[in-house]
């Protein structure tokens, strides 16, 4: 279990915790005193200890936490109607982009932004985030890089004004653009980078074949380019399955654009 998603296991923990809880009460073993709020609340303590058995990272346990203190409070003060059509537009305009294209939103972690730094050229460095995201890895290396020129693309608006705004502090050197990464072109880049998932990394190769220098690099976070041995693996903390697999552009490489 500890290989499924982590959205899969924090749903998983909390129906752990609720079936447990039910389990206790209904044998007759839960005081009074703590039905309501406080059974709620201890839903949530066990939630939070399951998601971490189930191998969960800390920064999720407070979500496990409050998410049945959250949705008791509203199932008991129901909210206006216009919360949830408003709360449907701001998951799209998150989530909108990943549900069209099969790539969710989900943030490299740091130990990636830094195996992403030892990768970048010494000289003359651009760098393209396909799927931006929240802008993490471009803000991080548009600052310990000055000198080098940072691009993101993104395809959900939110997310994208999010990256934007993150990445302020470094526009001398970093853009985000709203808009489908199967719209960059990829000639002029260094290094790409993509976070995506298993549906697109086929396209992504021919893409990269047909674009890229020979001599540039490919660094896609755990999603292999099926059939295509990657020139090395940069493991990552976290998953079981988390690297940097780093894919050199060879001239011999058919479609490959010339130098
Ligand atoms: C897994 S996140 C990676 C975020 C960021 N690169 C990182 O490593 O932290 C993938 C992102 O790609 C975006 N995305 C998916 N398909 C896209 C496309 N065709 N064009 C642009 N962005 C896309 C999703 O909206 C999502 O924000």
């Amino acid at each position: 279990m500890r290989s499924w998603s982590p959205i899969l296991r924090a749903v998983l923990a909390l129906a752990a915790a609720w079936f447990l809880l039910a389990a206790v009460a209904r044998a007759g073993l839960l005081p009074a005193s703590f039905r309501g709020t406080t059974a709620v609340l201890i839903m949530g303590i066990l939630a939070s200890a399951v998601g971490r058995g189930l191998g969960l990272a800390p920064r999720w346990s407070p979500g496990l936490l409050f998410f049945p203190l959250l949705l008791d409070y509203i199932l008991r003060h129901p909210l206006p109607t216009w919360v949830w059509p408003v709360a449907l537009v701001a998951l799209l305009l998150v989530y909108g982009g990943g549900v069209l294209t099969r790539v969710p939103l989900y943030n490299s972690n740091h130990a990636a932004w830094e195996a992403l730094l030892t990768l970048c050229p010494t000289a003359m460095l651009r760098f393209a985030d396909l799927g931006a995201g929240l802008g993490g890895p471009l803000a991080f290396l548009a600052r310990q890089r000055p000198d080098g020129f940072f691009l993101g693309v993104e395809a959900s608006p939110l997310t994208c004004l999010i990256a934007w705004i993150r990445t302020l502090p470094v526009r001398g050197n970093c853009k985000i653009h709203l808009g489908s990464l199967w719209n960059l072109e990829l000639a002029g880049f260094d290094v790409v980078y993509a976070f995506l998932s298993p549906a697109p990394m086929p396209e992504l190769w021919e893409k990269v074949r047909a674009e890229m220098r020979p001599g540039t690099l490919l660094v896609s976070n755990t999603f292999e380019v099926p059939g295509v041995e990657p020139d090395e693996r940069i493991p990552l903390p976290g998953r079981r399955d988390a690297c940097l697999l780093i894919y050199r552009i060879r001239a011999s490489e058919p479609g490959t654009s010339p130098a």
